[in-house]
This record gives C-alpha cells, sequence and structure tokens, in this order.
C-alpha cells in the first residue's frame, strides 16, 4: 500500500460514507474508511447496499482539495466518477477479470454486476472543497439476496478467493496514480473522458452523451 492513504478500518458502522461524513474534518486528504459490515449501506437513488458481513470490500475514500495538488471544477464531476470507475476496471483487469462501465458508475462483468459507487460532493464556488467516494465490490459472495438484481463477486469470477486487502491495495494504487496523474495534466478531462467511453457500455450513456464526449476529440 502507498504511504499516502490514512487507512481507518473498522468492523461495523452503519455507513462508510456516512462515518467518513462524521470524521471529515478531523482526517486529512486520502483518508480510508472501511468496514466489514455496513448496517445501513447506502447506494444511489436512495437504495441499500446489502453486503454479508467480512465478505466483500465496503470503503470511503475521502478528498479534501484544499490539501491536494487536485483542483477539480464542480462542472467536471464525471472526471471524478471516471478516475473512480477506471481505477476498478483496471484493478480487475489485472485479476484478469474484464469488466465494463454502466454509467455512471457502476462496474459490470456481462451483465453482472460487481462493485457500486456513491460520490458525495461538497462545492465551493466553481470547485469541489470535498468529495467522499463510497465503494462496494463483491470480493467473496457468492449467494446474493434476490431482490438484489444481477449480482456477481471476484470469486465468482475468477473461481476462488481473493483477499479483500489485496483488492483494496490494487485499487488504491490505481486510482491514485489516476488522481497523480490529473493533477500533473498528464492526463486531461479529454484524455480521460475518451479512457471512459472507451471502457463504457454505449447503451447506458444519457442521450446525447457520446456525441458530446467525442468531440471533445482526443480519443
Ligand atoms: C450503488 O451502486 O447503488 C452504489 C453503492 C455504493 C456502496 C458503497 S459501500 C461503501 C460506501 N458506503 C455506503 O453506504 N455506500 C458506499
Amino acid at each position: 500500500m502507498r504511504q499516502r492513504y490514512n487507512i481507518i478500518e473498522l468492523d461495523t458502522v452503519d455507513s462508510t460514507n456516512d462515518e467518513a461524513k462524521r470524521k471529515l474534518a478531523g482526517v486529512g486528504h486520502l483518508t480510508v474508511i472501511t468496514a466489514k459490515y455496513q448496517t445501513r449501506g447506502r447506494g444511489q437513488r436512495g437504495n441499500e447496499w446489502k453486503s454479508r458481513e467480512g465478505e466483500n470490500l465496503l470503503f470511503s475514500v475521502v478528498l479534501k482539495y484544499a490539501e491536494s495538488s487536485l483542483q477539480m471544477p464542480a462542472s467536471s464531476q464525471l472526471a471524478l466518477s471516471g478516475m473512480v470507475a477506471l481505477s476498478v476496471v483496471d484493478m480487475l483487469e489485472s485479476l484478469n477479470v474484464q469488466a465494463k462501465i454502466k454509467w455512471p458508475n457502476d462496474i459490470y462483468v456481462g451483465e453482472r454486476k460487481v462493485c457500486g459507487v456513491l460520490i458525495e460532493n461538497s462545492v465551493c464556488g466553481k470547485y469541489l472543497s470535498t468529495s467522499i467516494v463510497g465503494v462496494g465490490i463483491n470480493v467473496n459472495q457468492t449467494e446474493f439476496d434476490e431482490d438484489i438484481p444481477n449480482p456477481v463477486s471476484i470469486a465468482q469470477c475468477i473461481g476462488r478467493n481473493i483477499s479483500t486487502e489485496k483488492v483494496l491495495t490494487l485499487f488504491l494504487n490505481a486510482f491514485e496514480d489516476y488522481l497523480d496523474h490529473f493533477a500533473s495534466g498528464e492526463i486531461d478531462y479529454e484524455r480521460l473522458c475518451g479512457l471512459y467511453v472507451r471502457r463504457m457500455l454505449p447503451w447506458s450513456a444519457p442521450e446525447n452523451f457520446l456525441e458530446k464526449t467525442l468531440s471533445l476529440g482526443k480519443l
């Protein structure tokens, strides 16, 4: 694991995103809160995120832009979404699992969802001031509640269990690289959109998204 992350490991919490919000004033940029179990895991659109205790990866990364060299215009929130989604896809690829992004940042293997992301931002003027990046990755769970639509885990994809710590390390290293490359300008917004679009399920994009993004030109 890279040294820049500060990892807080919890057994049970309501939601790692909610815990990150409560701790926000007292923690620094790149703090990561993990939990083995969430009692009120939150998904997009007010849905619940259910995950069996200890079987999967549940974590939130705190980004505090004033403490970093990153500047994130509020108008380019897709950049952050994109970096998170691409980091998950890269992590999976390093485990020989081919995955795609369902807009904006669900990660699918074939027609089944392996990871969901809930990003909560606060804005100051034209820029984001903080982001809480909540990520739930199905790692070793093989039986899911019937009301979860089309779930799959990494273990089901690779045919064996894998440590959640390893998956977290692979993700965090990939994510840090994207953040660094974006902060240094090595990957600009257009290039990021290009990388994102290439790994996106085209049918999942909102109307005109592809046209707008493709017109950015650096694919
Ligand atoms: C979704 O696909 O609906 C988004 C799911 C996000 C779940 C993760 S698990 C860790 C973090 N804490 C939460 O309460 N939610 C996110």
